[in-house]
């Protein structure tokens, strides 16, 4: 399983059992904000276990781009220094935010009301996801910002601008749109109020609360929730001790899961509830997982998770469930095809707009073990198929994610998958490949 320098296939063979205890790199959505509010904090940010990844090493570009330093603080502790809102400054040339959709959709709510112009753009998938669910609300709030195919792609433009506060209603849940118009509304006239049908990853506004400012969540119904927040001239957020990526340990769990004779340790995983769904989930198919929480207090919960080989058997995911597990469906989708039964997944139309079209990617990537996948509008009905997997070759399309799931779907193969690309892990997990090598010899695989 060596990575090849060039994007050439990598086989994945049947694994005789994953053993052993490991941690994962730390979180990606966490170590984005950390980032980000560091840059605009007056003063140093610390951030303990930062993810150094493709994706969050294009945040440090573009905060250093907009005038705040970033530099090794010694014993894996990030230093930012920011200058606070008024230190940030006119960036010389087009900020480039790779593959990460996240720094697409936040960094806007902070150069929204900074008043130089900047310019945003990414890759080919980059400039294919949409941006005018941050534009219009931003515009709501007086910003002047533009973007290519009539305000609805990137590139886009911003030139900043005096903010008003508003009180905007979200039509899908999406931590991107929220965190955006939570950073915007620091800089706004008042309160601004934002609703959301489902609640998504709070990270954003534990964030801001640890940094001093004045916000909070009030559930609405029985999914929706409601996020108010006081403009704010000064952010203080001093410490962030960045817990590893639940996202990055679903595919490890899976594995563990699906190859026979696993059980492993994964150390420091991220807790957050906004994020942990498919521990549930996995759970009610029958999962044999267990999670000890630690009792280190800080601004995300911490804890160890163990898990073991089972069997599972169907489960179907729609509505309410979809925007808790919205970057583990593909990881649930693998489970559901090696599960008893058939699962149904529902109004998971969102994953037509992410890295790829997931919903796309998935099919083809079961279709290629032989599992039999009918296509919805938005979802997919997957004929699960306990035993028997083909060997066959899978492609990433860039995607970090189907990335890893291919490599995953080869250790529980009965023989071997091909992932076209799995480098593209580095884009969440650097690292990846060679802890499942790891997880895999201390079995004596
Ligand atoms: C993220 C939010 C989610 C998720 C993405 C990271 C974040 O996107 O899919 O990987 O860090 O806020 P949406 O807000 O578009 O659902």
């Amino acid at each position: 399983m060596t990575v090849p320098r060039q994007a050439a296939p990598t086989k994945f063979s049947s694994s005789t059992g994953l053993v052993g205890r490991t941690r994962v790199p730390g979180d990606k959505s966490i170590s984005h904000r950390a980032l980000l509010l560091g840059a605009v904090s007056e003063g140093d940010t610390w951030i303990t276990n930062l993810l150094r990844s493709r994706d969050t090493e294009a945040t440090v570009d573009a905060v250093e781009a907009l005038g705040a330093q970033v530099s090794e603080g010694g014993d894996g502790v990030v230093r930012v220094l920011g200058s606070g809102w008024s230190g940030l400054s006119e960036p010389d040339d087009v900020i480039d935010v790779r593959n990460s959709g996240t720094l697409l959709r936040l960094l806007p709510g902070i150069l929204a009301s900074c008043p130089f112009l900047a310019m945003l753009t990414g890759d080919a998938s980059i400039r294919r996801r949409p941006v005018d669910r941050i534009l219009l609300p931003l515009r709501e709030m007086g910003a002047d910002i533009r973007a290519r195919g009539k305000d609805t792609l990137p590139p886009l433009v911003t030139s900043g601008r005096d903010l008003r506060s508003i009180e905007y209603r979200m039509h899908i849940a999406s931590a991107q749109v929220k965190s955006c118009l939570l950073l915007a509304g620091l800089r706004a006239d008042g309160q601004t109020t934002i609703h959301e049908p489902m609640q998504s990853r709070d990270h954003t506004e534990r964030m801001l609360a640890a940094a001093g400012v004045e916000i909070r969540t009030e559930r609405e119904d029985e999914n929706g929730v409601c996020v108010k927040v006081q403009a704010s001239a000064q952010l203080d957020l001093q410490r962030v001790l960045v817990p590893g990526d639940f996202s990055s340990a679903a595919f490890l769990i899976l594995a563990s899961l699906l190859v026979p004779d696993s059980e492993i340790t994964i150390e420091g995983v991220g807790m957050n509830p906004t994020r942990t769904a498919l521990l549930d989930v996995l759970q009610s198919m029958g999962a044999d997982i267990t999670v000890n929480m630690s009792d280190r207090n800080d601004i995300e919960p911490q804890g160890t998770i163990v898990s073991r080989t089972s069997e599972l058997t169907a489960v179907d995911i729609g509505g309410p469930d979809v925007a808790p597990l919205i970057d583990e469906l593909p990881v649930w989708l693998l489970a559901a095809a090696r599960s008893q039964g058939v699962s149904h997944l529902r109004d998971a139309g969102e994953l037509r707009v992410k890295e790829t079209d997931r919903l796309r990617g998935m099919a083809a990537l079961l279709r290629a073990l032989g599992v039999d996948i009918e296509d919805t509008e938005d979802g997919l009905n997957v004929h699960g198929r306990p035993q028997g997997w083909s060997s066959g070759s899978v492609s990433s399309l860039g995607d970090h994610r189907l990335a890893m799931v291919g490599a995953v779907a080869g250790l529980a193969a009965d023989s071997y998958v091909l992932v076209d690309d799995v480098g593209c892990a580095d884009i969440s997990f650097p690292g990846f490949v060679d802890i499942i090598e790891r997880l895999s010899l201390h079995n004596g695989g």
